[in-house]
This record gives structure tokens, C-alpha cells and sequence, in this order.
């Protein structure tokens, strides 16, 4: 008998297929449950090594489909949530807002109804768990770091939806006494991130020689955390977490993006047999994200503290290892790149 049936949703996509791996492989008394639409951002290549798994399964499933969610539940009778299905590019979100409110804020609100009708208001052993993000708590300046109680100041499309889904969640425990529990990560990167970001774009383009652009002045900070860290992190707040809290993930790992991109030139110079300093020349300054957020810096005390989670990865290995799977997985790059994301990256960036 299995002992716990958990939903996780967006498993097929960066954070999400590093979250299934994790449970897949550490919990085998558990059914673990994959629920995604399999947008541009989802691709079950990124499971490839837990699919066979006899306690995996994987719907394909939109979370605006409520009948279909109901469907799941009750199929697998779930007793636990992962929320991690989102519309998740920055980018994207200024080109269309609409797709991020509907995914985001009415999506989270459908699987929230959809545990509250399946668990029949008897909520003792069931959790709801709503991955959140630093974004919702908008941009610091030269000093200070986010902790759980700064106040919500989203300023894009994207981080707008996801304080107003975070608050939904937070109505939900407050209105129905869901056991709901938060957590809001900084930065991740490593394998399987999908080369519209920072990191994997730059990866891809030094790979290819193409241009590096860096929005601005390239003096943005962003606090970066290794994705295996993140998944970690979910795993205990999971089981340990306490219902209605927040809990913030980072690893105090401030980085201005000019100075990434020169570290990762750097590492990638070494591991291509490239002369020192030639990918460096491919860096081309571009024209800025509008409202681009300044700088991002996670405080984690509290998570570190109360549940003794900590990161293990430190940034330059990390970006090593990252770079080599880059290098080892040329044909999963080659997939992602074709197709339906060429016309997007091609749009994107025609005009800067
Ligand atoms: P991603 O874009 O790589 O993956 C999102 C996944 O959600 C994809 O598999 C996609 O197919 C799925 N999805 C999208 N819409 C769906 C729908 N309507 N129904 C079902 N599935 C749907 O995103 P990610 O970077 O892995 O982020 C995962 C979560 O973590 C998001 O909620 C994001 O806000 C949050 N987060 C991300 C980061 C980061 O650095 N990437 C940091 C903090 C928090
Ligand atoms: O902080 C957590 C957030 O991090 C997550 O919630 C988001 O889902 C995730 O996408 C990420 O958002 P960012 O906007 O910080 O990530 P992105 O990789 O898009 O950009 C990182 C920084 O690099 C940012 O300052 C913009 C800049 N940038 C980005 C791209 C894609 C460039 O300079 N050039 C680029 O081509």
C-alpha cells in the first residue's frame, strides 16, 4: 500500500521534473503523480531516467480543467499537493499578461477548489504546497534582503500574478482551513532549464557563438540557488513545513548578471578548448527588460532555522556542473531549441 499519493504539478518543467526525480527516487512507498498541460516549458524528455518508475505516473493535464482535476483526485485518491504549474518567464509576461493572469491566478484558484472539494473539508494528513517565488516581493535596492513578513510589491505581470495566487492560497486557509504552506525561492539554475533564461540562453549562445545579450547595464543582482538545492528545500518544507507559513529559499548567492556572464564565459572558454576571453566578445549590450527589477536577495534564516534545511551546492561547481550537462545533452538542446521556441527567441529579440 502506498503511503502517501502526492500531485505534483508542472513535474515536467525545470524546478518541476527535479522535484518528481527527487520524490520518485527517495519516496518508494509513495505514488507520485505528475500532472501537466506540457506547454513550450514542459517536455517529458526531462524524465526520461524516473519515467519506468511503478509508483510515477504522469497526466496530461491543464490546471484551468477543473473536471479533469477532479478526475485525479478521486483516481489517485491524492492526499498532498505540489503546486508548481506556472506560466514562469519574466519576458513573456510583459508580452502577454493575460496568459499569465489566467494560468497562474485562476489556475491555482481551480486546484484549490479541486483539494478542497476532494478532501471534503476533512483535511487531517492532506497539504497543500504552493511554490511561490522572491519576485512577489518586488525590488531591493543597494541593501536589505527579503524575509517572509516584506511586504507583497510585485512589479511585473509575472511576479503580479504570483502574489495574487500566493494570496489566494493564504484566503483558502484563512476562509476554509485548507492546510496550505508557501515558499518563495530565489533564482535556480542547472540542468534542464529552458534557454530563454539567463543562464541556459547564454549557455546555448556561447555554445553557437551567437551574440550574448545582457539587458542594460548588466548590473541587475539576482541571487542564484542550484535547482537540486530548491527541490531539497521542497522536500522538507513538504513534510516538516507548518500549515499557513511562508518559508523563503536562497543561498545568499548575489550575483550581477555582467559578472555571471563572464564567469560562465570563463568556465566555457576552459571546457571548449576556446582561446581565454573569446566568448566574452560574443557579450552585446541590449535594449533593458521594461521595469526591470534591480536586485533580488533572499533572506533564509527561517527555513534554515526552524527546519534545518540549507543549501549544499556551492555557485562556481554548480555552474560547472551545469555547463557540462549543457555540453553532454547537445540533442535535448537541440529539441528545445527548434521549432515553436526559434519564432519566439527570434521575435524577442529582432527589435533590440
Ligand atoms: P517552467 O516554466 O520551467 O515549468 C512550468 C511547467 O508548468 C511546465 O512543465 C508547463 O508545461 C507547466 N504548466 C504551465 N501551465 C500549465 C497548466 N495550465 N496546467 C498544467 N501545467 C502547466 O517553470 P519553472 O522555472 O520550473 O518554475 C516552476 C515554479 O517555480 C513556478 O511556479 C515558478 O513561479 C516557481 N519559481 C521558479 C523559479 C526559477 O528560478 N525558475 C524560482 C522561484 C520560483
Ligand atoms: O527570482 C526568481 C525568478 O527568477 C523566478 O520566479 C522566475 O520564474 C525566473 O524566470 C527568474 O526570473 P528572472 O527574470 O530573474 O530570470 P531571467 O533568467 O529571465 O533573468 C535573470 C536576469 O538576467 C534578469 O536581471 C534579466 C537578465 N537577462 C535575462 C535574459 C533572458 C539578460 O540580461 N539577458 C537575457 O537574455
Amino acid at each position: 500500500m502506498t503511503k502517501r499519493s502526492i500531485l505534483i504539478t508542472g513535474g515536467a518543467g525545470f524546478i518541476g521534473s527535479h522535484v518528481v526525480r527527487l520524490f520518485v527516487n527517495k519516496y518508494p512507498d509513495y505514488q507520485i503523480v505528475n500532472y501537466d498541460k506540457l506547454t513550450y516549458a514542459g517536455n517529458l524528455e526531462n524524465l526520461r531516467d524516473v519515467e519506468k518508475s511503478a509508483h510515477y505516473k504522469f497526466v496530461k493535464g491543464d490546471i484551468l480543467d477543473a473536471e479533469m482535476l477532479q478526475k485525479t483526485f478521486l483516481e489517485f485518491q491524492i492526499d498532498g499537493v505540489v503546486h508548481l504549474a506556472a506560466e514562469s518567464h519574466v519576458d513573456r509576461s510583459i508580452e502577454n499578461p493575460d496568459e499569465f493572469a489566467i494560468t497562474n491566478i485562476i489556475g491555482t484558484i481551480r486546484l484549490l477548489n479541486a483539494a478542497k472539494k476532494a478532501w471534503q473539508n476533512n483535511f487531517e494528513g492532506k497539504r497543500f504546497y504552493h511554490i511561490s517565488t522572491d519576485e512577489v516581493y518586488g525590488s531591493l535596492g543597494a541593501e536589505g534582503f527579503f524575509t517572509e513578513t516584506t511586504p507583497l510589491d510585485p512589479r511585473s505581470p509575472y511576479s503580479a500574478s504570483k502574489a495574487s495566487s500566493d494570496q489566494f492560497v493564504l484566503a483558502f486557509e484563512n476562509s476554509y482551513h485548507l492546510p496550505v504552506v508557501i515558499s518563495r525561492c530565489s533564482n535556480n539554475y542547472g540542468p534542464y532549464h529552458f534557454p530563454e533564461k539567463l543562464i541556459p540562453l547564454m549557455i546555448n549562445n556561447v555554445i553557437n557563438e551567437k551574440p550574448l545579450p545582457v539587458y542594460g547595464k548588466g548590473e541587475n543582482i539576482r541571487d542564484w540557488l542550484f535547482v537540486e538545492d530548491h527541490a531539497k528545500a521542497i522536500d522538507v518544507i513538504f513534510h516538516k513545513g507548518k500549515n499557513g507559513e511562508v518559508y523563503n529559499i536562497g543561498g545568499h548567492n548575489e550575483w550581477k548578471n555582467i559578472d555571471l556572464v563572464h564567469l560562465l564565459c570563463e568556465i566555457m572558454d576552459k571546457k571548449l578548448g576556446r582561446t581565454k576571453g573569446a566568448s566574452a566578445k560574443l557579450i552585446t549590450y541590449v535594449k533593458d527588460r521594461p521595469g526591470h527589477d534591480m536586485r533580488y536577495a533572499i533572506n533564509p534564516t527561517k527555513t534554515k532555522t526552524e527546519l534545518g534545511w540549507a543549501p549544499t551546492i556551492q555557485f562556481e561547481a554548480g555552474l560547472e556542473k551545469t555547463v557540462d550537462w549543457y555540453l553532454a545533452n547537445k540533442e535535448w538542446l537541440n529539441h528545445v531549441t527548434s521549432g515553436a521556441y526559434r519564432g519566439y527567441y527570434e521575435n524577442m529579440y529582432s527589435n533590440r
